[in-house]
């Protein structure tokens, strides 16, 4: 049991903010802030502001990453964007199975398996999200429900590609609320995803997986939330759409 094994990831999710002018201005102002850092830093932005991202973050430590991936390499898909484009557009992130995605886009454990696997075929890393809506938390099947979905869209995932994937618990209820999980509350739903992965794959993967908590993470209340064992990180919408705010919580992981 060493938490040591895992360097946490801080990722921010700009989900539909940001022109690439914004962008450009916005990573900017962050590389500074946040140059030196002892985790992963990643943006996930708007597909529209990739290009704008990679340019502004070029020769700092921030990576960048895109907030969804169809699960066809190419075709007759509309709007989409494929694993395959964001690949060849240099972008080593994506983000799967957001639940405003699930919320408001009809994406199910089955099209999050789906794009997961498009992903990793595509040799991109995947931030796949998982969690609860309130109600479920209600009804206390909190852990039945984070399984469930965690389960189904790591089937077909082998052992060897864990490496490529972490997971954001993210309880629905606290995401964009103002309303956070303890942080025992948070590190309890990590410890039940990471005891899955034990019993799928092996103690050893477990103890290296990276499980990063979502859902108002902000400079407050970072610190105690990123000291808990089964946390490694954060997956951050609100405060990643300012510099100051989320190098604090950089800050806090390293
Ligand atoms: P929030 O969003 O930090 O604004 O709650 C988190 C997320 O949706 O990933």
């Amino acid at each position: 049991m060493d938490k040591s094994l895992r360097k946490p990831v801080i990722a921010g999710n700009w989900k539909m903010n940001n022109t690439p002018e914004q962008t450009a201005a916005l990573i900017s102002e962050m590389k500074p802030l946040v140059a030196g850092a002892d985790c992963e830093v990643v943006l996930c932005v708007p597909y529209i502001d990739i290009y704008a991202a990679l340019s502004a973050a070029e020769g700092s430590n921030i990576k960048i990453g895109a907030e969804n991936c169809h699960w066809a390499e190419k075709g007759a898909f509309t709007g989409e964007v494929s694993a395959q484009m964001l690949k060849a557009a240099g972008v080593p992130y994506v983000i799967i199975g957001h639940s405003e995605r699930r919320q408001y886009f009809g994406e199910t454990d089955e099209t999050v398996r789906d794009r997961v696997r498009a992903a990793l075929n595509a040799g991109l890393k995947v931030i796949l999200c998982v969690g609860e809506i309130l109600g479920e938390r209600e009804l206390g099947i909190t852990a039945e429900v984070v399984r469930k979905q965690t389960k189904v869209a790591l089937s077909g995932v082998t052992e060897n590609e864990l490496s490529n994937i972490i997971i954001a618990y993210e309880p629905v209820w606290a995401i964009g609320t103002g309303l956070t999980a303890t942080p025992e509350q948070a590190n309890e739903v990590c410890k039940i995803i990471r005891d899955l992965i034990a019993e799928l794959y092996s103690k050893e993967s477990a103890d290296r997986f990276v499980i990063q908590y979502g859902g108002s993470m902000n400079d407050s209340n970072a610190a105690d939330l990123l000291k808990q064992y089964d946390v490694d990180g954060g997956l951050i919408g609100g405060a990643s759409l300012k510099a100051d705010k989320f190098a604090a919580i950089v800050k806090a992981a390293c």
